[in-house]
């Protein structure tokens, strides 16, 4: 219904008023859809978040959408596209005027509080990937939180910003487009990086690194050429950080 300004991404959209996951829906067509295709809902009533949690998804508060891509790429290197996704986010908000960072791997906060979340899932091959579907999830409208996430979640309305979901999913889809076929066709990460660099929480803070129930502090010193994260221990060593959890110090 509305046209977007990309090649290839965005180019069929499927929405839904109400749906259990968008992500359990791109799930079910990936195999015969092309890339690129996107799936948007009003609602989710099992909105899903990382490590198995509930995703709050009410109706017409958010942008709760998935796309399925269909990188020729070997499936180690797909985690990346989770900070592509990242990147695109923070750049189109903070374009659009919103004081956006990204909280490494895959959360985009404003002002310390989570507006945003990213829930990447493969189908691969050993050698190869069948779909990749993204699902992206922003508070946008939402003004009361559960008493659980009150503290850490927040929406660009609560802080103060007034947009329209469809004006900040067109900006999103356009800085994705960009960023995802740099890293596709031409093999280069190095914007992807240079955002998610300048736009990073966490770099040069004290971070705990969160694995199960065990908790390290240690100092946040760059994201490196992987897009892995680089820390510095107490005893003065570097260690790198694939994936996670990280909670700022503090927050
Ligand atoms: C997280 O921060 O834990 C990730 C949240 C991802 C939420 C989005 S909303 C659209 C898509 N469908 C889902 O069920 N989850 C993702």
């Amino acid at each position: 219904c509305h046209e977007l300004d990309t090649d290839i991404i965005g180019k069929k959209v499927i929405s839904f008023e109400t749906i259990d996951s968008t992500n359990d829906y791109a799930k079910q067509i990936a195999t015969n859809e092309n890339e690129g295709t996107t799936i948007v809902s009003e609602e989710q009533t099992s909105g899903r978040g990382r490590l198995g949690r509930h995703w709050h998804s009410k109706s017409h508060e958010g942008i709760w959408m998935s796309i399925i891509l269909k990188p020729n790429i070997v499936p180690y290197k797909a985690p990346f596209i989770t900070l592509i996704a990242g990147a695109s986010i923070a750049k189109a908000l903070n374009t659009l005027g919103v004081n956006t960072k990204i909280k490494w791997p895959n959360d985009v906060i404003v002002n310390g509080k989570k507006i945003c979340g990213i829930l990447t899932e493969l189908s691969a091959e050993i050698e190869r990937i069948n779909y990749v579907v993204l699902g992206i999830g922003i508070n946008v409208k939402t003004m009361e939180f559960s008493s659980e996430i009150e503290n850490i979640a927040t929406s660009l309305y609560k802080e103060g910003y007034n947009l329209s979901r469809v004006d900040v999913v067109k900006a999103i889809i356009k800085e994705f487009e960009t960023l995802y076929f740099d890293y596709i066709h031409k093999n280069s990460k190095l914007e992807t990086l240079k955002v998610c660099r300048n736009y990073s929480a966490i770099i040069g803070k004290k971070i705990y690194i969160l694995q199960g129930e065990d908790r390290e502090l240690v100092k946040c010193i760059d994201i490196n050429e992987d897009g892995n994260l680089i820390v510095e221990k107490d005893n003065g060593s570097i260690k790198e950080i694939v994936s996670g959890e990280v909670s700022i110090r503090g927050e």
